[in-house]
């Protein structure tokens, strides 16, 4: 799949989630793990997405309309510490209940930094989604941080704690511009 045109929509900030007829594929994991990078660079577009160096950056859901076809949802990070208990209950009960309802909600494609354990909330995530039976698919971002060895050792471990097939598990690095191929080609496979 080529993407032909990507365009911000809309963004959203408490639960009236947008509706249209369009597929979606979201993408969800810990704050600054590279969800909103990633989205750049999948749509080619520097800016498309806001990054930022400074965790918790994505606060509201945000709509990506591509090809003119479907969305890419880019959804607020979670396990930021520097946020209160209230608004962390805010956050998971806003990310979950995008999840349970969103009906045109195809995929989620779940972050993980090739340089961390994932964490109990990763974990929970996971099980989240598979008791609400939306189909899930593992990005690990950030190769370019590590050497080939130590990559294959990372995914070695991570797929290992999360109990994950390797087929499941998309390997990519926004700036070194890898997998590419792979991520479209897995998004096409679920808005085609
Ligand atoms: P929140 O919106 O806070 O949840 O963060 P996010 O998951 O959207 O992360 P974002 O894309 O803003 O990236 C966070 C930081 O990681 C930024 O400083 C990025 O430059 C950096 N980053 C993202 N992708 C990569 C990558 O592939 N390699 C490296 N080395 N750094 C990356
Ligand atoms: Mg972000």
């Amino acid at each position: 799949m080529e993407i032909k045109s990507a365009e911000f929509v809309t963004s959203v900030a408490d639960k009236n989630f947008y509706k249209s007829s369009y597929p979606e594929i979201a993408f969800v994991g810990r704050s600054n793990v590279g969800k909103s990078s990633l989205i750049n660079f999948i749509s080619r577009r520097k800016n498309l997405a806001k990054t930022s160096s400074t965790p918790g950056k994505t606060k509201l859901i945000n709509y990506f309309l591509l090809n003119k076809s479907f969305f890419l949802v880019d959804l607020p990070g979670y396990g930021y510490a520097q946020v209160s208990k209230q608004e962390k209950t805010n956050w998971g009960d806003f990310l979950e209940d995008y999840l349970k309802t969103s009906k045109n909600l195809k995929c989620v494609y779940l972050l993980l930094d090739v340089r961390r354990t994932p964490t109990d909330q990763d974990e929970q995530m996971i099980k989240f989604l598979y008791f609400n039976r939306i189909p899930m698919k593992i990005v690990i971002t950030k190769t370019d941080t590590l050497s080939r060895s130590q990559v294959a050792n990372q995914l070695f471990m991570i797929t290992g704690k999360l109990g994950v097939m390797k087929s499941d598990v998309i390997v990519t690095s926004s700036l070194d511009k890898k997998g590419q191929v792979e991520l479209l080609s897995s998004i096409e496979s679920f808005v085609g």
